[in-house]
């Protein structure tokens, strides 16, 4: 089908936008074709060639960059000059942006991705955090204490408004393009999400070029929903304003295959999730529970999640059990910890240096924790 006149220029420069880089022919064309459908090779080439010093630089053989001054964006290092903060057995930790870090990073060299973002927009940046911390205003707020147990703070998703909705996509559809740029052809992706926003995790990362592979659903009574309607509970007492949430949806996509699943196997070690035993496939139900005390303890951080479920999403993440895996929201590393307890290498972003002094000790202590209160 033909092309609207102007849709693979606009194509192209949003890609090379989104990664503040360079790319070559075969990732931009597949950044075309993920985003316009089937696109010629040729078209897409030959609008590069005759736009090289207009809009276009080449950087090497077959590797192109916007122009500085063609668009209103940031160019990026072709290499973020870091080293890692924190190395713990076959993890490495870098304080970093990780969209920088992976519009910076090798095409290619990740194998798979077990992550659980921020939500909120806010909720991470420095003003929130600060109030976090202060226990005071703020999307932050403690749930009414049940059962005579205290409650951790939990962020108000309530707060997002269509236009943060937006944004929200606009986020992760540019996290899906960077992230299909360093995975293997194959690679799985376990993004943490909710039941009011996994729909728009999943049709923004497909849109960044991933493939939707379905939800993992964690099993666990999470304190949202159930309320009675506010101000009118005598009046409406047989009534809650949404189900009272038990489970947690993980979203799963993969970068596409490259030929058969035997090929991405054996070339790649991607292609499928690894089986629990001969008997027991990797299946997408997971018992669990809220993240244990001792956790917590361990590794203060409000969004910790359970070793017992992180090992296994972990460990069926790599169908061989061979490659990397990557965490760019790596807060108090419980992903990382998790993939030294089942012997994967392991690479995690953290942006706030106060996570990253936290991650420094829990991701030794909750990877070498033998009993971690499997439901
Ligand atoms: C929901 S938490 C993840 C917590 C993690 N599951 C754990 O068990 O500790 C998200 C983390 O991403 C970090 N973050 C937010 N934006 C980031 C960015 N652009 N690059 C790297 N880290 C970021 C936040 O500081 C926060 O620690």
């Amino acid at each position: 089908m033909a092309k609207a006149p102007g849709s693979i220029r606009d194509s192209i420069c949003g890609y090379l936008q989104t990664i503040g880089g360079e790319g070559s022919i075969e990732e931009i064309s597949r950044a075309v074709v993920a985003q316009m459908g089937a696109t010629s090779p040729s078209s897409i080439r030959s609008y590069l060639n005759n736009n090289v010093g207009k809009s276009f630089e080449r950087v090497g053989r077959g590797r192109y960059r916007l122009k500085a001054n063609s668009h209103d964006f940031t160019l990026l290092p072709a290499k973020l000059d870091l080293g890692p903060v924190v190395i713990v057995g076959k993890a490495k930790l870098y304080e970093a942006d990780c969209f920088e870090w992976l519009a910076s990073e090798p095409v290619s060299s990740i194998h798979a991705c077990v992550t659980d973002p921020p939500y909120g927009l806010l909720e991470y940046t420095e003003e929130e955090q600060e109030k976090l911390r202060k226990g005071r205003g703020g999307v932050w707020r403690i749930p009414p204490s049940f059962d005579g147990a205290k409650r951790a703070p939990l962020p108000r998703f309530t707060v997002l408004d269509e236009n943060d909705r937006l944004k929200l996509h606009a986020f992760f559809k540019r996290f899906g393009i960077l992230l299909n740029r360093v995975l293997v052809p194959g690679g799985n992706v376990v993004v943490a999400s909710n039941p009011l926003l996994s729909h728009i995790v999943a049709s923004a990362m497909s849109e960044g070029g991933l493939e939707v592979r379905g939800q993992i659903i964690r099993l666990v009574m999470t304190m949202r929903g159930g309320d009675r309607p506010k101000n009118a509970h005598l009046e409406f007492p047989d009534v809650s304003v949404m189900p009272r949430s038990m489970f947690e949806p993980w979203v799963v996509l993969r970068r596409p295959l490259e030929g058969r699943v035997q090929d991405s196997l054996r070339y790649h070690k991607t292609g499928g999730f690894r089986r629990i035993s001969d008997e027991k496939p990797f299946r997408d139900v997971i018992a669990s529970q809220k993240t244990p005390k001792r956790e917590r303890e361990i590794a203060p951080h409000p969004s910790v999640k359970p070793q017992s479920f992180l090992r296994q999403v972990v460990r069926a993440a790599l169908p061989m059990g061979q490659g990397t895996v990557l965490d760019p929201f790596a807060g108090s590393g419980s992903t990382l910890a998790a993939a030294n307890a089942v012997g994967y290498r392991s690479v995690g972003i953290e942006s706030d240096p106060k996570y990253v002094k936290v991650a420094k000790s829990a991701i030794e202590q909750l990877g070498s924790l033998q009993e971690i209160d499997p439901i």
